[in-house]
């Protein structure tokens, strides 16, 4: 494994930790991979491609945390793969405007999916329906929690 060049321990260890996990997702990725190809049942591949599909990002998000952390250990002049958050460009106050309103989407969209899941608990047993939906429920909570975020961070920058 790569080691980090002038890194503290700390650094040293939270790479090592990052690096193995990213070997782990990448081996789940692989089990996913050969179970949406072979598994006879289609529903099961369907879901085990949905859940490919988050492996795959799981696996970047690490690999780019690890670079991230190696670009900042080595203190490399190159743009990380992580972004500095900074001060959100230099217009905080747009990007503020845009997530409160991305906010208000959100929020109206987990209302009228939650409403959905319930109209669609009576075929729960038989379809995938309401799953697909109850995940769509989490995603939103996901894009909710990223743009409260954005909003709390865009609002301290312009103070
Ligand atoms: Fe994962
Ligand atoms: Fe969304």
């Amino acid at each position: 494994m790569a080691e980090l060049i002038g890194a503290s321990t700390w650094e040293a260890e939270l790479y090592d930790h990052l690096t193995s996990h990213e070997a782990i997702e990448g081996e789940m990725l692989v089990e996913y991979r050969d179970v949406a190809a072979t598994s006879s049942s289609r529903a099961f591949r369907y879901l085990s491609d949905l859940i490919l599909e988050d492996e795959i990002r799981h696996h970047r998000v690490f690999r780019d945390l690890a670079s991230a952390l190696k670009n900042d250990a080595e203190l490399d002049p190159a743009d990380p793969a992580i972004p500095h958050i900074g001060k959100w460009g230099d217009d905080a106050a747009t990007v503020l405007r845009l997530t409160e309103t991305l906010l208000e989407r959100e929020r109206a969209d987990a209302k009228e999916l939650r409403h959905l899941a319930s109209e669609l608990k009576s075929l729960k047993q038989e379809t995938l329906w309401q799953l697909l939906v109850k995940l769509m429920e989490m995603d939103t909570a996901k894009h909710i929690e990223i743009l409260k975020f954005v909003k709390r961070s865009a609002k301290k920058s312009l103070e």
